[in-house]
């Protein structure tokens, strides 16, 4: 696991968007798994600053995100806000779980047959749980797990409370398994702040620990993870 050391957000930013954006100028097509929370933000806004100053066609890119809240469109909406039309990714080629179909079930593996159908995904950008979820796989999640729907714990609920002042959280969301996001060809975890340094130390470890789900990214033979000083302080007390 590679790790490349940052001072603060807006260098984390930086670093991020530039990772992904020479991904999107050397590819003929590519497939980013993209996240949503405070973190990737942004990367996001300098994305959109980039593709504006490049004038890059952005029609090679396809995009698959990693989760979405059971009865909300929450993250439909940050993406649209924030990446799909300030970037301006055409619309069919972003996909996003539906949190509001019928049979949930049914929906989870559609969602596994799109990411087939594309190819796989090239680059998945995490962010990372305070509780070292990914994507919303809660601790205990099972490292084969495919795109299923979850109970969110109480962490995660208390973490993300913020972002539903005007609608009811949902305690329930889609998200794409520990074994789906394991495929993806190469991975890139964004970690900011002191809230993130118990998971950051424990996933630089080295060992697997269900109870930490990132702990899973040693596995991986391509994870880079850019971490910012309040992410790294806990790291850095040991060493
Ligand atoms: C949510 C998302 C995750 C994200 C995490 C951290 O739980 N489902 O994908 O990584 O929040 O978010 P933040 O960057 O806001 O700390």
């Amino acid at each position: 696991m590679k790790l490349i050391k940052v001072s603060g957000e807006e260098e984390l930013s930086r670093m991020a968007a530039e990772y992904v954006f020479s991904k999107i100028k050397n590819a003929d097509r590519v497939v980013l798994g993209l996240a949503t929370g405070r973190t990737p933000l942004g990367m996001y806004r300098h994305l959109s600053k980039y593709s504006k100053e490049y004038k890059l066609s952005l029609s090679h890119v396809h995009t698959v995100n990693l989760d979405e809240y059971v009865g909300s469109k929450a993250y439909h909406a940050y993406m649209h806000q924030n990446v799909f039309d300030p970037i301006g990714i055409p619309n069919h080629q972003t996909h996003i779980p539906d949190g509001y179909a019928v049979d949930l079930e049914k929906e989870c593996m559609r969602y596994e047959a799109v990411i087939q159908q594309l190819g796989g995904i090239d680059l998945q950008v995490l962010g990372i749980g305070e509780n070292g979820h990914i994507g919303f796989n809660e601790p205990g999640t099972d490292f084969s797990s495919r795109t299923h729907v979850v109970e969110l714990t109480e962490s995660t609920l208390s973490a993300n409370a913020k972002y539903f002042t005007r609608e009811k959280q949902p305690r329930k969301a889609i998200t794409m398994g520990i074994g789906t996001i394991l495929e993806s060809k190469e991975i890139l975890l964004l970690a900011a702040g002191l809230k993130k340094a118990h998971a950051v130390r424990e996933l630089f470890k080295g060992s697997l620990n269900e109870n930490i789900p990132a702990t899973v990214l040693n596995h991986h033979p391509n994870v880079t993870v850019i971490a910012d000083r309040g992410a790294r302080s806990l790291l850095e007390e040991e060493s």
